[in-house]
């Protein structure tokens, strides 16, 4: 049997309703119903989803609402609540929603997850407090985070949105990158005897991380002395074994498990690094935003249900109407690490041309994301978005409240974001560009010439998504918004969003490269890597 969604009758009816409705101009939508903002808008708690500059019509929600029943979306929400199997490439259980929502997952699930979270917290609670100190005595007042991929970009962001939560003292590094230039330049600024440093690897065997950990431990050991490490170092992870040859002391060891993606992980112990600069108090209160709305997810009909539209409309944008990319615009720079974030979360999730059943799709799947925070963004890549002949979908993401100070600017950054969303949308066509050289003084010849150049095309979609401030509870319900939007996305497009097996094959041939002194490369291509290495080691 096909599992192949296009072939889904609710599929080919959103293909036809695509063709039509790809004719239709925002502008056209608008003149239809002027009230868009009324039937297009959505709201969850404090949230607003407004949809009304989308390329959709009521007849496109109703169609996306209908194939993803079809998709069977309802069962697979319960599946992975439920704990089962879902992940069947590697035969996994999907419940990262169990980390912060007491009705994921079964009770003994539960009950570990309880055991980790009250470890978290004394651990955070002794080190804030400084009843545990380093090898000399003196309390931490640094900690950097080594990871990489979901073990270091969810950590990354919280700590990094939340800077205006931070307190105890306690402030957060960062190192991911195998080339240890991060590592580098906080080795020469941090003082080891109060540098504590986590080591979070899901798998304990990721080179990137291995790597730094070695030389973050070579320079413990050389300021403070052979048995220091013991004391400065922590683990997150699921590997005993790998934990047990680096010499991790049991006692500060936190738990992962398979049941985790780790992009999905930054409400485990991944997220410690996070948890020691703002406090654990702080750290629930972001978990109890994703439990709020992992039970609105489960609970809600899709009409009204935030990810799920956030998801069809996503799908839509991509499969129906081909646009290439997701040009993720936070207008809040507290936010300026999501884009990366969601890179991961969204590509590696949903980057797959497979069905769950093995047959090829026939249809597009993740887009390209990007995107850096507005107004930054207005300044450097929007002259694209506005005229350039490659389209993308563009969520803003805007906090409604002015809450950091600066008496207007806030104001100012959320009325630019309005402005461009209204833009992309309506544009400005021939008539109104000469209209307004006229009115500026312009002569009959340059304003013929330059008209071409000052037509805004519009048509170009966006979501406007408003929350009241940047907050640990609103960082909690964005992320999970975003979780349970690409796992609409992966169920409507039959993938699984759950595995990255994508991402082996290049680090197969990374090692076997390392190794090459050794063993000259071999297989397809070889030549031409020969010629490569050669080259670096003539001009190295
Ligand atoms: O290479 C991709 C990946 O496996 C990601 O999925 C993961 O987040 C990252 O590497 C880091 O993995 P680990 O936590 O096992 O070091």
């Amino acid at each position: 049997m096909t599992t192949l969604h296009s072939l889904l009758p609710a599929w080919r009816a959103l293909r036809a309703h695509a063709d039509v409705l790809s004719k239709a101009h925002l502008r056209d939508l608008v003149d239809a119903d002027g009230r868009r903002y009324k039937h297009f808008h959505v709201e969850y708690a404090d949230w607003l989803l407004d949809l009304s500059r989308q390329r959709i019509s009521a007849e496109t929600l109703t169609l996306l609402c209908g194939l993803a029943r079809a998709a069977d979306l309802p069962a697979r929400i319960a599946a992975m609540f439920r704990g089962d199997a879902i992940n069947v490439t590697e035969g996994r259980a999907v419940l990262h929603t169990a980390l912060r929502s007491s009705f994921a997952g079964s009770a003994a699930i539960q009950q570990e997850v309880q055991g980790s979270r009250e470890r978290l917290r004394e651990f955070v609670a002794a080190v804030r407090t400084g009843a545990l100190r380093g090898a000399t005595g003196r309390p931490f007042r640094q900690v950097i985070n080594i990871g990489i991929g979901g073990s270091d970009l969810g950590p990354l962001l919280v700590a990094d949105a939340l800077r205006h939560e931070w307190s105890g003292g306690i402030t957060p590094h960062f190192v991911s990158n195998v080339d240890g230039t991060q590592l580098a330049d906080l080795m020469r600024v941090l003082d080891p005897a109060e540098t504590l440093v986590i080591v979070c690897s899901k798998t304990f065997t990721t080179q990137e991380t291995r790597s730094n950990a070695l030389a973050a431990r070579a320079w413990i050991t050389a300021a403070l002395g052979a048995d220091a490490p013991g004391a400065h170092f922590v683990a997150v992870s699921t590997n005993a074994a790998a934990m047990d040859a680096f010499g991790i002391d049991p006692a500060r060891r936190f738990a992962m498990w398979d049941w985790v993606g780790g992009r999905y992980s930054v409400w485990s112990a991944v997220g410690l690094v996070a948890e020691l600069a703002l406090g654990s108090e702080r750290f629930e209160e972001f978990l109890r935003g994703a439990s709020d709305v992992d039970a609105h997810f489960l609970n809600t009909p899709f009409e009204h249900n935030l990810p799920v539209l956030m998801g069809l409309v996503a799908v839509w944008n991509r499969s129906f109407l081909g646009l290439p990319t997701l040009a993720v615009l936070p207008y809040d720079q507290r936010l300026a690490r999501l884009p990366a974030y969601l890179q991961q979360l969204v590509m590696e999730s949903n980057g797959k041309s497979t069905t769950l059943a093995g047959e090829r799709v026939d249809f597009t799947t993740s887009p390209v994301v990007w995107g850096e925070p507005g107004s930054n963004a207005q300044h450097s890549f929007f002259q694209m978005l506005h005229q350039g002949t490659e389209s993308a979908a563009r969520p803003f993401i805007a906090p409604r409240t002015e809450y950091w100070g600066g008496p207007g600017a806030p104001a100012h950054a959320r009325a630019e974001g309005f402005a461009q969303a209204q833009a992309f949308a309506f544009g400005m066509t021939r008539d109104e560009a000469e209209t307004e050289m006229r009115a500026a003084g312009l002569d009959a010849a340059s304003v013929a010439r330059l008209a071409p150049h000052r037509i805004y095309e519009g048509n170009r979609p966006s979501s406007m998504l408003l929350y009241p401030r940047t907050s640990a509870r609103t960082l909690g319900n964005l992320l999970a918004l975003y979780e349970h939007s690409v796992f609409t996305q992966g169920v409507v497009w039959g993938i699984n969003s759950f595995d990255q097996f994508g991402v082996e094959l290049g680090k197969k041939l990374a090692g076997a490269i390392s190794m090459s002194g050794e063993h000259p490369p071999s297989g397809c291509g070889a030549d031409g890597l020969a010629a490569l290495i050669a080259y670096v080691a003539q001009h190295r």
